[in-house]
C-alpha cells in the first residue's frame, strides 16, 4: 500500500495522456496558447501501462485518464484496454471536454472505460464558445448523451464557478439534476498559471473567484439534501435538490479547510513527470527510468513521500511551471 507522510492513503493515480488540446479554455491556458512538447517526449501508451503495472501491485485501484483532451489522442481506447486489462484496477474514468464523445463512446465501453467527467460551465451557446474560445455546446451536450447510452455512468459533470461569467446561470446547472441522473459538481477556480489578463472582454481573473460557500447560499432555495455516494465519491460533497434524481456538489479546494487531508491521488503527466499534488510545482521524472528498463518503484515511492501536506495557496505561493493544460486538472 502507498500511504504518504501524513497518512494519506494513496488509491488514485490521474494520468494525463495528452498536452494538447481542440478547446482554448480561458482558465486553462493563457491566450497565446502553450508550446507543445515534442511527440518522443510524451509517454507512449506501453510505456503508461507498464507504469500503472507497478502502480497497481502497491494499491493503486482508480484511474482517470486526462489531457490536455485525451480524446484528441489517437487510439485512446486501446490504452483503456490496457489499462482495464489490469486486474487490481477498480475503475477507469476519463475527464473530457465532450466534443469528441459522440464519435468515441462506444469503442471507450467496449474498451473497459467505466465512466465520464465532461465539463459544462454554461448552457448558452455564445458564452460556452467564448469560454472555450471556439467550443460548439451543442456537440457537448450529444457527446454527454452518447455517453450515457453506452453506460459510461454515472455522469460526472464539472462546471467552474466564475463570478460575473456564470454565476448567473448556476441554478440552471444545477436544474440539470432534476432530470438527469448526473453528478453535478461546482469548482471553485484554482490559480494555476492562469492569472495573467484574460483579455476578450472577460473581468481580470482575481475578480472572478467565487467561493462554493456563495453558490450554496445561491442554491439553497432548490433545496439541498445532503446524500451519501456509494463508496470513493471523491472531493465533491453532494446533495440532492427537492425532486432531483442527480447529485450536486462542490469542490472547494481554496475555502475547505480540511480539503487536502482527504487526498488520495497522485499524477503522472504526460511527458512522464510524477506530480505529488497539482498545486506543488515539485515533478518527479520516471519516462528515463522506464525507456532505461531501471525500476520505477523507487520513484513512485518518492513521489508519494514528497507528497505535500496541502497546498500552499493561503500563503500566496502559487503554482508557476505548469498551466493546468499542462497538468490534467
Ligand atoms: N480551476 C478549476 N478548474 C479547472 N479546470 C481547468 N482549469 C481549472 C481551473 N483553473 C477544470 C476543467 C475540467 C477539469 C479538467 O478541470 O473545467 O472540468
Ligand atoms: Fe481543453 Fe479542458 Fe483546458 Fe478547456 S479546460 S482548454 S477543454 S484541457
Amino acid at each position: 500500500m502507498l500511504t504518504d507522510l501524513f497518512g494519506r492513503q494513496i488509491t488514485y493515480l490521474r494520468i494525463s495522456v495528452t498536452d494538447r488540446c481542440n478547446f482554448r479554455c480561458v482558465y486553462c491556458m493563457p491566450p497565446q496558447g502553450v508550446p507543445h512538447v515534442p511527440h518522443e517526449r510524451i509517454m507512449r501508451y506501453e510505456e503508461i501501462a507498464a507504469f500503472v503495472q507497478v502502480a497497481a501491485r502497491q494499491g493503486i485501484r482508480k484511474v482517470r485518464i486526462t489531457g490536455g483532451e485525451p480524446l484528441v489522442r489517437a487510439d485512446l481506447p486501446r490504452l483503456v484496454e490496457m489499462i482495464s486489462d489490469i486486474e487490481e484496477i477498480e475503475d477507469i474514468s476519463l475527464t473530457t471536454n465532450g466534443i469528441l464523445l459522440e464519435k468515441y463512446a462506444g469503442a471507450l465501453a467496449q474498451a473497459g472505460l467505466s465512466r465520464v467527467n465532461v465539463s459544462l460551465d454554461t448552457l448558452n451557446p455564445k458564452k460556452f464558445a467564448r469560454i472555450s474560445r471556439g467550443g460548439d455546446l451543442n456537440k457537448v451536450l450529444r457527446g454527454i448523451e452518447a455517453a450515457e447510452i453506452h453506460g459510461l455512468t454515472p455522469i460526472k459533470i464539472n462546471s467552474v464557478i466564475m463570478r460575473g461569467i456564470n454565476d448567473d446561470e448556476l441554478a440552471d446547472l444545477a436544474k440539470l439534476t432534476l432530470n438527469h441522473p448526473w453528478n453535478l459538481r461546482f469548482i471553485e477556480l484554482m490559480p494555476i498559471e492562469n492569472q495573467q489578463p484574460w483579455g476578450e472582454g472577460f473581468p481580470p481573473p482575481e475578480d472572478i473567484f467565487m467561493p462554493v460557500s456563495e453558490v450554496m447560499a445561491l442554491l439553497r432555495p432548490l433545496g439541498l439534501h445532503p446524500v451519501e455516494l456509494p463508496g470513493d465519491s471523491g472531493p465533491a460533497l453532494p446533495y440532492r435538490l427537492d425532486g432531483g434524481i442527480g447529485t450536486v456538489g462542490f469542490i472547494s479546494p481554496l475555502t475547505e479547510q480540511h480539503f487536502c487531508q482527504r487526498c488520495n491521488r497522485i499524477r503522472l503527466t504526460a511527458d512522464g513527470n510524477l506530480r505529488p499534488c497539482l498545486m506543488s510545482d515539485l515533478e518527479i521524472p520516471v519516462l528515463p527510468a522506464l525507456r532505461d528498463g531501471e525500476p520505477v518503484l523507487p520513484l513512485l515511492i518518492e513521489a508519494v513521500h514528497k507528497k505535500p501536506i496541502s497546498h500552499q495557496l493561503d500563503g500566496h505561493i502559487v503554482p508557476s511551471g505548469r498551466c493546468m493544460i499542462q497538468i490534467g486538472g
